[in-house]
């Protein structure tokens, strides 16, 4: 597409800026880059390393009764490496009648709403768009339901299958009782925690079936139906939440986290100096409510950094050690996971001290994957202070016909923390081998720019 799009019956002064005029070359370069921005993941609600990563919520109607149904509604998180972290998810939806919520186990709605129309038996709640939450670990048993009460704790599907799911019992009235009369539940709403996610509608699927304990019977849920949302990096925040830094054994430089990677709205009045008395009072570490950060002063203000470094080469092998660093004095990460692309990730010999597993979303590309903590180890990333790190080395076999110091080319295409994408610094910027050409470097700094430029033009 970008080959037939030819340069030259493209009048030179479209592309002018006041500054200068972009050459036939780098015309080209930028319209490659334009098909790839679009296809970037800030832009659309699509991962290319993880595509058919989604939460999927099913209901599955369990029984019918005079006026409703019961149903077990689950929610899976088939993303490879975003999990729900504390304080956890919080479903919503809006029905489609006049339906309300008799009884719910293992879950429970934040508000009961207006019931004053019920005399004797009062529902669990009456409101029409009903906000749910998980119930905190340690409930009686007699509210708990299979998967249930975990704190709305849901792990990444790559991470930990078996608790990346959740789930509760609703016990629904004054609704359809029977699959040609209910209405399904509409406009689904789901925070994990923060936004983030767009639920598309319910749609009924084929029943659930399930196997009896003994696997000797078959049952089937009377109806169900899913509802599925995906992940946006562009909803759930403006600013990226972490930044990556680069150092390497062949330049003492040390390219640092961009200025200002994760916006420097609050730097005036919600950052503290690490070496302020502030930073050692008590209840500083106090989580706040609404999940606000209290970040360390950096010039980068994010809560998380990612420092790559390149340390060793041995003939056939190569070392890099990656570290993780939390700035947010509020924020314990539980269950963190580091994903990376880079094309010598193919070649991966040994990770010490994090777990790591190859993800391979095209079978074809085998150049990304996922780091985390290992369990009761390092899988807690500390708030910030002496504890707030953790760190890793990996060994990698060195593949002789694309392996190379030059350019940049050791250190990682992309970076995620936790699913959120990491900013890297500009590309001019990486250390860069003494006495090396640097004209792929100038190359790559002009296709930048002219990227700029274009989407200048564009807008
Ligand atoms: C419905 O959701 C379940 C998981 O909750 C999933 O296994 C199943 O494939 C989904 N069905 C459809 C048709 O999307
Ligand atoms: C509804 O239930 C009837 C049997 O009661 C069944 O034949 C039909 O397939 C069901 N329809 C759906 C959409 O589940
Ligand atoms: C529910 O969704 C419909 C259509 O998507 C929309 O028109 C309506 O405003 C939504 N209602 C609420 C309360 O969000
Ligand atoms: C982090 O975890 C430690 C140890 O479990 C705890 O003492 C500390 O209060 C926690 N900090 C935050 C911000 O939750
Ligand atoms: C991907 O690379 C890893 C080594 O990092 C290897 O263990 C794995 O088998 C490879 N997977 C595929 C599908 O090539
Ligand atoms: C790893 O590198 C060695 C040496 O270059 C090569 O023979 C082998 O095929 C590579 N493995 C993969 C999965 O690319
Ligand atoms: C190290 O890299 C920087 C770019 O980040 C470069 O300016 C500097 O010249 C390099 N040092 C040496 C000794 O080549």
């Amino acid at each position: 597409m970008a080959s037939s799009y030819s340069a030259d019956i493209i009048p030179e002064s479209i592309f002018c800026q006041q500054r200068r005029c972009l050459s036939l070359l780098e015309l080209k370069l930028t319209l490659f880059a334009i098909l790839f921005f679009m296809f970037s993941p800030a832009v659309v609600a699509y991962d290319p390393l993880d595509p058919s990563g989604n939460v999927t919520i099913k209901w599955d109607v369990m029984s019918w009764t005079p006026d409703g149904y019961v149903a077990a509604v689950t929610m899976n998180n088939f993303q490879l490496y975003r999990h729900i972290g504390a304080p956890g998810w919080t479903l919503g939806w809006q029905w489609a009648k006049k339906e309300v919520i008799w009884t719910m186990v293992g879950a429970q709605t934040t508000e009961q709403g207006d019931c004053s129309k019920f005399k004797g038996n009062t529902p669990h709640c009456c409101k029409r768009n009903p906000t749910v939450v998980d119930l905190l670990p340690g409930v009686p048993y007699n509210q708990q339901f299979a998967n249930c009460c975990k704190g709305g704790v849901v792990s990444a599907w790559g991470q930990d299958p078996t608790a990346s799911v959740s789930a509760f019992q609703v016990s629904v009235g004054l609704a359809g009782t029977s699959n040609k009369t209910v209405k399904l539940p509409k406009n689904f709403t789901l925070l994990g925690p923060g936004p983030g996610y767009t639920c598309g509608p319910a749609k009924v699927v084929p029943s659930t079936v399930y196997l009896t304990a003994d696997r000797r019977r078959k049952t089937q849920a009377l109806m169900t139906w899913n509802v599925t949302c995906t992940y946006s990096q562009f909803l759930a925040s403006k600013n990226p939440s972490c930044c990556v830094s680069f150092s390497s054994f062949y330049n003492e430089t040390i390219t640092p986290c961009p200025s200002c990677a994760c916006g420097c709205q609050n730097k005036k009045n919600n950052c503290i100096m690490s070496d302020s008395k502030a930073a050692h009072t008590k209840g500083i570490n106090t989580p706040k409510k609404n999940n606000s950060p209290l970040l360390q002063c950096t010039h980068h203000m994010c809560p998380i950094r990612v420092h790559w470094h390149v340390k060793l080469n041995y003939r056939d092998y190569w070392r890099v050690k990656v570290a993780i660093t939390n700035f947010n004095y509020r924020m314990n990460y539980t269950q963190w996971t580091l994903v990376a692309q880079h094309p010598n990730l193919n070649n991966v010999t040994q990770v010490f001290s994090f777990d790591y597993k190859p993800l391979v979303p095209y079978e074809s590309i085998n150049d990304t994957g996922m780091f985390y903590g290992m369990k009761f180890y390092n899988d807690l990333l500390m708030e910030a202070g002496p504890q707030g790190n953790v760190q890793s080395e990996v060994l990698l076999q060195k593949n002789k016909d694309t392996f190379t110091f030059k350019q940049g080319w050791a250190f990682p295409r992309k970076v995620y923390f936790n699913g959120d994408e990491c900013m890297l610094p500009p590309p001019d910027t990486y250390p860069f081998l003494p006495n090396s050409a640097n004209v792929n470097l100038v190359a790559s700094l002009t296709l930048a720019a002219s990227v700029l430029l274009v989407i200048l033009c564009i807008h």
